[in-house]
Order: structure tokens, then sequence, then C-alpha cells
């Protein structure tokens, strides 16, 4: 279902049960502390990688958190991973064709009470009310947290920089199932050539909400390849 929502050029795998593989050393170190939930959802959404660098002909290698947990892939690839109850996926790009990735799965239901108010602007609460009425299939506050973390998962391997739910303003479009968001940069952030906005897609797959990013390597109209401004020492 998320290759539906992402560019042909990307690799996409995901799984709806948990997975065995011999974690490398690296990553089981990562893990050995963790309850068992955390170290099958880490297992499987790695076997989900290993999957999709087999899909592009490369080795298995272990798939460890750099700086702020960022996924540290093959210089040559851009790619995200996720997981949810019931739902891991893990989605790799040619760097050359993709300049930065995310995904995100979340359960269709609404957000917790007063989660909303802290993830959104009133402009995103308004469409999320009109939408409630005429499209209920959706949780539309739950899409609107899950294309934030998206968001993120696309910026902070690109830029190196943390970005706020307050950052980003998301429009969506209900029946094309594509959102668009708009990064709220100050200017020296936006004079390092950063993005100023993302669009992508969603989708809705067995009770579970997905929603994918996937920058072109060449962005018209955005400060083109971000990828060029990268802070030294982010890949
Ligand atoms: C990092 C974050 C986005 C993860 O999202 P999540 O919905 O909690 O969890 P998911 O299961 O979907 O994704 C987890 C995976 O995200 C990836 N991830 C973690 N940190 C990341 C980062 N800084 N950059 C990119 N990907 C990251 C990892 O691959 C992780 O899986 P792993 O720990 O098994 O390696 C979230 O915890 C977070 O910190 N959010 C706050 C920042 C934010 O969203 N701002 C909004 C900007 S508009």
């Amino acid at each position: 279902m998320i290759s539906t929502l992402l560019p042909a050029a990307a690799v996409a795998v995901e799984s709806t049960v948990d997975r065995e593989i011999a974690l490398f050393p690296e990553e089981a170190h990562q893990v050995r502390n963790a309850v068992v939930g955390r170290q099958r959802e880490f297992t499987t959404v790695r076997w989900c990688a290993r999957e999709a660098l087999g899909r592009l002909g490369l080795p298995a290698v272990p798939v460890l958190p750099g700086r702020r947990g960022a996924p540290q892939w093959p210089e040559q690839l851009v790619g995200s991973m996720t997981h949810c109850t019931g739902y891991r996926a893990a989605v790799l790009a040619p760097r050359s064709e993709v300049s930065a990735i995310g995904i995100d799965a979340e359960p269709n239901a609404p957000l917790p009470d007063r989660v909303l108010d802290s993830i959104s602007h009133p402009e995103e609460r308004a469409w999320i009310q009109r939408l409630r009425w005429s499209a209920a299939d959706v949780a539309w506050d739950r899409l609107l947290f899950s294309i934030k973390e998206s968001v993120y998962k696309t910026w902070y391997p690109l830029m190196g920089r943390e970005l706020g739910f307050e950052d980003a303003i998301v429009t969506v479009d209900p029946e094309a199932r594509s959102f668009r968001a708009h990064l709220l940069l100050d200017r020296e952030v936006r004079a390092t050539g950063a993005p100023t906005w993302f669009d992508g897609r969603f989708g809705t797959s067995g009770g579970v909400l997905l929603t994918a990013i996937a920058l072109p390597a060449r962005q018209p109209g955005n400060p083109a390849d971000a990828g060029r401004h990268l802070p030294s020492g982010v890949r």
C-alpha cells in the first residue's frame, strides 16, 4: 500500500506481522534493554529495510540510529521507517532521484483529548472540523499528526535541525489524498536553501493511516536541491 503513495524510484517493504531475523550485533545492542514490543518492532522494520536493500541489489547492513534517532543508510540512499500496532514499513530510494523521504503510520482513530491543540494551528483545526462531517472514513486529526511526523522524518535527515509541530502548516486535498506542508522557517534557516514546503500523499489500509513524502532531487520552485546546502557533517 505505501508504495502507491511514493514515486517509482522508491522501494517500499511493509509487514503486518512480526518477522524474525538475526540482528547485527550493533543493532541488537540498541535494543538490549528494550521491552519485547520495542524489540519486535525494531527487528521487523529492519527486516523490511533488508528486504528493500535486497530489492535494490544491495547487501544487508546494520541500520543504526544516528543523531536524534534518524536511521543511517548507505551513502547512495535515502530512507525512512515507521511502525505502529499491526504495521511496519521501510522505504529506500536512490539519493540521485530523491533527496529526502519520510513515511509514517498511525492508527486510523482520533487523537487522545487535547493532543490536537498542541500540534495544530487554527487553520488546520478548521479543515479537520469540516472534514470530520463530510468524510468520516479518516481520523483527520490523527492524519495531521501523521503528516507532521512524516514532515519531521523528511526534514531532519536533510537539514540536521529540529522542527516543531508549530513550524508547519498543513493543507490537504481529500479527493486527491494529497497534502502540502508549508514550513514556517526563520530567515536564517531559509538562507541555507532549506525547502519551504513538502508535498505528500496519504492513504488508509486495514485500520492504519499512512503518510509519505518524497522530495525530488530537484524540486522546481522550491529552493532547489536542498541536499546541496546541508550543514557539514549531515548526510
Ligand atoms: C522521531 C519521530 C518523528 C518518530 O515518529 P513516531 O510516530 O513516534 O514513530 P514511528 O514508529 O512512526 O517511527 C519511528 C522511526 O522513525 C525513525 N526516526 C527516529 N528519529 C528520526 C529522525 N530524527 N529523523 C528521521 N527519522 C527518525 C526511526 O527509524 C524510527 O524507528 P527505529 O527507532 O526503529 O529506528 C517522533 O518520535 C518525534 O520525535 N516527533 C517530534 C518531532 C515532530 O514530529 N515535529 C513535527 C514537525 S512538523
